[in-house]
């Protein structure tokens, strides 16, 4: 790991940095001319990113106590960025998947950032950012992601809510609902999602871009593409029954690559 020794106003802490959005956000925040903490359990992955953008490295399993308990303190040594995007997702009939990998969403996806969010909130400086990565799926039901759609929903409801009251302090929460974005997070799942039309999909370097022009803006919340902001407000303003129904068909267009239920790992 380099030498903690940075500007702290000048540093962006990001979860998941290893592949997908997380690492679109690092070349990003990078290209801005930042200190990126690059965190994850990959060391092999974190490592060629940070020869690509000269990151810091903090292997660490958010699921672990104990490294967590480093990443909390990692910063509240200082950090101006915070991006909480460390998530996988499962999918499949809730009583076949396994307990501990529903319950490890709701941990990674909402405890976990509220862990971070609040080790942030006590000590950046004002000017100060975080940026949660939830998803369209935490906006209505989502059948046969349930306890994806609940993680995020908690991620929505969290964030919103400390938007509103970090702002005193200066301090800006963003919260990213994505749409389907091309990463490995479908393929982690061991589901084949290539059934969903096109246009409803989008690449990270997008997601991130919009991220943190969202986040410059001071908004709350993002819907990154014109149909993701769409799908995001049909979803909110149909009744409650027809948007589980939408969702539940989106969501049977997803299939399993094999018959066994999968889970991240
Ligand atoms: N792709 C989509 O369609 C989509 C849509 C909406 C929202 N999102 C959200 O976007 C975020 C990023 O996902 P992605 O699409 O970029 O998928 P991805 O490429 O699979 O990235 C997920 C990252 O999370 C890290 N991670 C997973 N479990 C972790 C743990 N226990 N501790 C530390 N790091 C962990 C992984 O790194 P390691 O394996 O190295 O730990 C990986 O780099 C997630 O929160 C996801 O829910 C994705």
């Amino acid at each position: 790991m380099r030498s903690a020794n940075h500007d702290r106003a000048r540093t962006a802490l990001v979860t998941g940095a290893g592949s997908g959005i997380g690492a679109s956000f690092a070349h990003a925040l990078a290209r801005q001319g930042r200190h990126v903490i690059a965190v994850g359990r990959n060391r092999a992955r974190l490592e060629a990113l940070a020869r690509e953008i000269d990151a810091e490295v903090l292997v660490a399993d958010l699921l672990d106590e104990h490294d967590l308990g480093v990443v909390e303190q990692r910063v509240r040594d200082g950090v101006d960025i915070l991006v909480n995007n460390a998530g996988y997702t499962t999918y499949g009939s809730f009583p076949e998947l396994e307990v501990e990998h529903e319950l490890g969403q709701l941990i990674l996806h909402a405890a976990v950032p509220l862990r971070l969010c609040h080790a942030a909130a006590g000590s950046m400086p004002s000017g100060g950012r975080i940026i949660n990565i939830a998803s369209l799926a935490g906006i209505a039901a989502a059948p046969r992601l349930a306890a994806y759609g609940a993680s995020k929903a908690a991620l929505i409801s969290l964030s919103e809510s400390l938007h509103h009251e970090l702002r005193p302090a200066g301090i800006t929460v963003t919260c990213v609902c994505a749409g389907y974005t091309r990463t490995e997070l479908q393929a982690r799942a061991g589901v084949d999602a290539s059934a969903l039309p096109r246009s409803l999909w989008h690449e990270p370097e997008f997601v991130a871009e919009q991220a943190l022009r969202a986040s410059d803006r001071g908004r709350a919340l993002v819907y990154p593409g014109r149909l993701t902001a769409l799908t995001g407000a049909l979803m909110r303003h149909l009744p409650r029954s027809l948007a589980r129904q939408a969702a539940a068909r989106t969501y049977a267009m997803v299939t399993p690559l094999d018959s066994g239920a999968h889970a991240a790992s």
